[in-house]
């Protein structure tokens, strides 16, 4: 079942994403959907942070891809945005498959890229510092993680 949750400031998303790091597993896979400035990065930065990779995270809009391997487990920060038509041009499934965490800001635009299961966040800006979030598992191990969140 889908889950809304009213974002209230910046803090609200840092405790969601900290919140979902900690339900974490090799292979997990995060589709952040939501217009520019709704909080993807945002949430991103702070899972990274969570997961004790002592980068400063920053969008990969025009790199596509960036790979921190000094937490926990590895993660994979995906921004397709400007992926367009060259998606065919990236192996999805090699990052799916390598014991990471892959976070897929955008992954609404490459929806047949996407893995079997994954958990789906839906972002909308309520007001400047106000964000709703609809949280959408795909997939049984999914559904129960967000059982605990
Ligand atoms: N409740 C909130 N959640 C997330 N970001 C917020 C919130 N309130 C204000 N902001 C601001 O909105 C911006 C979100 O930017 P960013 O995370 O880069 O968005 P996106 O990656 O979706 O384009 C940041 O400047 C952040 O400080
Ligand atoms: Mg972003």
């Amino acid at each position: 079942m889908d889950k809304k949750l009213v974002l209230n400031n910046e803090n609200d998303t840092i405790l969601l994403a900290e919140n979902i790091e900690s339900e974490k597993f090799p292979n997990m896979v995060i589709v952040l959907n939501g217009e520019l400035g709704s909080g993807k990065t945002l949430f991103t930065k702070a899972f990274a942070k969570a997961m004790g990779i002592d980068d400063n995270v920053t969008s990969p809009t025009f790199t596509i891809i960036k790979e921190y391997y000094n937490g926990e487990l590895p993660l994979f920060h995906m921004d397709v945005y400007r992926l367009e038509g060259e998606a065919d041009s990236i192996d999805f499934d090699y990052y799916y498959n390598k014991n990471g965490v892959t976070i897929i800001e955008w992954g609404d635009t490459i929806k047949e890229y996407l893995p079997e299961e994954y958990l789906e966040l839906n972002f909308k800006i309520l007001t400047e510092n106000k964000r709703v979030v609809y949280i959408k598992p795909i997939g049984e191990k999914y559904e129960n993680l967000c059982g605990e969140i």
